[in-house]
């Protein structure tokens, strides 16, 4: 056995050091430094190795021009809130990270897309649930769209069977459960089983032989996700990784794999609600502002296709301190209701709450309104809270919050079926969105009377006023440029 060797891994970045350091100089976190033992070199069992022995091919450098490719080949999911975020679908060899907190849903939505792969032969390793776990998840699950023979996801399992049993599928896939962790044992079964799709759940359960140090480790992670890297690459097979990732983003694994993988996706969303994200952070073969929605249900994660209706209550009467903010997120729009709730402090000290916006930004919406409208809202508790338990960083909800602050301040409900997109800024005036076309188009496709955007959105009176024509939409546009302004419209 060679002598085994020793380093310090920062479990914040992924820094290498070959003593212990107190603080990290990569990303200046301190206390994040802990050994872990790596031994290269002097396993028996050979990492990812092809069967053809094209392995040691030194590749000469080819012309752009020379380089050809069958035309964009991907294979799309039976789920479009997936392919929407992948870019259109699973690219051939790639490696996509799925990242999110526990309990989120990361394996509801993996196994739910393996059972649901058409024509294709999916192979779900776990690491974390036992074969009979999954097996009862699995049947959970809602069955897929029976097809067109109409015969539902045969139960023809039989777990007394060591090796990967297939769980069946719809459309004509089959699933096959592995319950492992070691990679090399993965791979041989990768290789007498040749699946179309690998999914690992989770990359922090793996260990390889080539490292000594534990699963979950810095070291082990870089190096399982190198030789799943390797294996994706050299067979065009796509490997799903799942990783765990905490609040603060603190534990080791998915952050430093990020550059090592193609696609980065993170599955997010608020535990107690039932509304989740998908949100591409990164991808090599697609945009990175996609963003998928679903529904989590008692049968598994259900697509949410139009995500406006859903995060609209469908109220009788108007209340005081709701409002609905045209929201853009990813390339999507979005109405969402925004709500405020403004009352007098009991105690000395004024409460300042939001739920699903930044706080920060919050004291500067109550800031303007203070000094620009003559609001006094100092001595007064505010909350704010974003329905639905999704997160919007979108400054185009700014006109919509402050109208909520005001409209629950002064006991004054928003006219029904209004809408709002626009930033504010310190001097009280009212900023251009980005897209604000498809905000419009979106509010008058939900049905509303009346929208309110900035003015400074309309094209400069000298350009070229074709380029957007409010004409053709048939809902009330409000053009507005302060805030006053806007209290001015709504509240006489
Ligand atoms: P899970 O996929 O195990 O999360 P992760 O892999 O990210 O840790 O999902 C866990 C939660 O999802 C669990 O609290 C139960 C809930 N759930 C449902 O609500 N409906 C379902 O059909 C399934 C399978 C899970
Ligand atoms: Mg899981």
């Amino acid at each position: 056995m060679a002598k085994s060797k020793i380093a310090y891994f920062c479990q914040s970045c992924g820094f290498e050091s070959p003593k212990w350091l107190g603080k990290c100089p990569s990303c200046q976190q301190w206390n994040t430094f802990v050994e872990e033992v790596i031994e290269k070199g002097n396993a028996s069992v050979p990492a990812w190795k092809p069967a053809s022995t094209s392995q040691q091919r030194a590749n000469k450098p080819v012309q752009v021009a020379d380089i050809t490719y069958a035309e964009e080949h991907r294979v799309p999911t039976p789920d479009k809130e997936f392919n929407r975020v992948l870019g259109g679908g699973i690219v051939p060899g790639s490696l996509v990270l799925i990242g999110g907190e526990p309990g989120i849903g990361k394996s509801t939505l993996m196994l739910q897309l393996a059972l649901n792969m058409p024509h294709q032969k999916v192979l779900y390793v776990s690491g974390e649930e036992s074969d009979r776990q999954i097996k009862m998840r699995a049947e959970r699950l809602s069955p897929p769209p029976p097809p067109k023979g109409g015969a539902k996801n045969s139960a023809s399992t039989n777990f007394d069977d060591k090796q990967a049993p297939p769980l069946g599928g719809g459309g004509g896939g089959a699933c096959y459960i592995l319950t492992e962790t070691s990679t090399q044992n993965i791979f041989k079964q990768i290789e007498s089983l040749e699946p179309d799709l690998v999914v690992i759940d989770s990359i922090q359960t793996l260990h390889s032989a080539h490292i000594e140090s534990t699963p979950g480790s810095v070291s082990q992670v870089r190096e399982c996700t190198a030789e799943l890297l390797r294996f994706a690459k050299e067979t065009s097979t796509p490997v799903f990784l799942i990783g765990h990732i905490t609040k603060d983003g603190m534990i080791a694994g998915p952050k430093i794999l990020e550059h090592m993988v193609d696609t980065v996706l993170q599955f997010e969303g608020d535990r107690h609600h039932v509304y989740r994200i998908l949100r591409t952070i990164k991808n090599r073969f697609g945009s990175s502002s996609e963003l998928g929605i679903y529904e989590m249900m008692g049968e598994g994660l259900r697509e949410v296709s139009n995500p406006s209706e859903i995060l609209l209550s469908h109220r009788e009467t108007p209340l005081s301190g709701i409002t609905i903010s045209a929201t853009l997120e990813g390339m999507r729009p979005m109405l969402i209701e925004t709500q405020a709730l403004v009352s007098t402090s009991a105690y000395g000290m004024p409460q300042r709450t939001a739920t699903g916006f930044d706080t920060k930004r919050m004291s500067m919406l109550l800031a303007v309104l203070e000094k620009r409208c003559g609001f006094r809202l100092g001595a007064k508790d505010v909350f704010l809270n974003i329905t639905g338990g999704i997160r919007v960083e979108d400054p185009a909800i700014d006109l919509g919050l402050a109208a909520a602050i005001i409209s629950s301040h002064e006991d004054m409900p928003i006219p029904f079926k209004t809408c709002f997109a626009g930033e504010l800024g310190l001097s009280g005036e009212i900023r251009a969105v980005n897209r604000v076309e498809q905000r419009i188009a979106e509010a008058q496709k939900l049905g509303f009377n009346q929208i309110f955007i900035s003015k400074y959105n309309l094209p400069a009176s000298g350009q070229d006023k074709k380029r957007m024509d409010l004409s053709r939409y048939n809902i009330d546009i409000k053009i507005v440029s302060s805030i006053e302004e806007v209290f001015g419209l709504l509240f006489g």
